[in-house]
């Protein structure tokens, strides 16, 4: 076992769900608890298993007739391996219950309000004091507490990004509140954290921080309507398909008037967004076309139906709804 533990510890060094390496107050919280009680843990571990180690070896049996001195109960004994756990719970406790309660409270501040919506596999961001819809890739500014509204449209799943904020489920017809904090400009990886069905793990997500004024562009720009191809190229071709065919039944694209449907991901800034499909395709010409091509063959169990098969594309046609699609910057 401690062969294999190091093998497989050996398998990465990059950890990006790595808990004990909280990147803000949230999960630098959630760390410090754990490693009191991972502490607390070791010294009884260390205690108890030296004790018994101590009696297996000074009170072995030394000869074939050697019986122990036998004795019925030790009062001192009984109330002091009574009294120490329960002491020592009381020293975990304490601080946990406080960890809970300091997590659950509304930070100080200027909360940025994110509506997080569960989908099987995806998951919906919506900003509703900003306005915008989005998908899978979460913009948080460095400088906000962020309070993350969780529901679910389905079935229950988990919203889980180790690095900031530990993990909380997603219920449907509830909403569940965790706060984050994200101090350092970067990257977070998250993932849905309970089995929700075929593709939970391809349910991925990521929180992406930036710095107030990169976000406050990102935003501006997500204000916008969707991007008009000029007419002749092949992305009107592809907006064409897309605003005749069966897409617009599940699908928002804000600016084409028919497309709002709120089944799937809002596409109106798709291309503004590195990864699709729960996030675990990078968005780009060859993994968008296969997508359209045969979507379930890619992502097991995925809602959007096969293009090729379900819906009747031909080749040409994808070809120019992927254009259309990586315009919607
Ligand atoms: Cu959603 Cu697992």
């Amino acid at each position: 076992m401690v062969i294999l533990g190091l093998l497989l510890a050996a398998c990465t060094g990059q950890l990006p769900y790595n808990s004990l390496d909280p990147a803000g107050p949230v999960a630098q919280k959630q760390a410090d608890l754990y490693w009191l009680v991972f502490w607390i843990a070791a010294g009884v571990f260390v205690l108890v298993e030296g004790l018994l180690v101590y009696a297996m070896i000074r009170f072995r049996r030394r000869s074939a007739d050697d019986t122990p001195r036998q004795i019925h109960g030790n009062t001192r004994l009984e109330i002091m391996w009574t009294i120490l756990p329960a002491l020592l719970l009381a020293g975990v406790a304490v601080p946990t219950v406080g960890t809970i309660f300091d997590l659950a409270s509304r930070p100080e501040g200027d909360v940025l309000e994110v509506n997080v919506t569960g989908h099987q596999w995806w998951w919906e961001v919506e900003y509703p004091d900003l306005g915008l819809l989005t998908a899978n890739e979460i913009h948080v500014p460095t400088d906000r507490p962020v309070a993350l509204n969780l529901t679910s449209r389905d079935v229950i799943h988990s919203f889980s990004v180790p690095r900031l904020a530990g993990k909380q489920d997603l219920i449907p017809g509830r909403t569940n509140i965790i706060y984050l904090e994200a101090p350092e400009a970067g990257m977070y990886l998250g993932l849905c954290k309970e089995y929700c069905g075929l593709s939970h793990a391809n349910m991925r997500f990521r929180v992406i921080a930036q710095e107030p004024t990169e976000f406050d562009e990102w935003v501006e720009a997500q204000r916008e309507e969707a991007a008009v191809p000029p007419s002749g190229s092949l992305e009107a071709e592809g907006l064409e398909y897309f605003s005749t065919g069966q897409c617009i039944g599940c699908h928002t694209v804000r600016g084409v008037d028919a497309a709002v449907g709120r089944v799937g991901p809002d596409l109106t800034h798709l291309a503004a967004r590195d990864t699709f499909a729960g996030a675990i395709f990078d968005l780009n010409e060859e993994n968008l076309t296969r997508w359209l091509e045969d979507a379930p063959a890619v992502k097991p169990g995925a809602k959007m139906p096969s293009g090729l098969r379900d819906m009747g594309l031909t080749e040409d046609q994808i070809e120019a709804m992927v254009a259309y699609l990586l315009s919607l910057e």
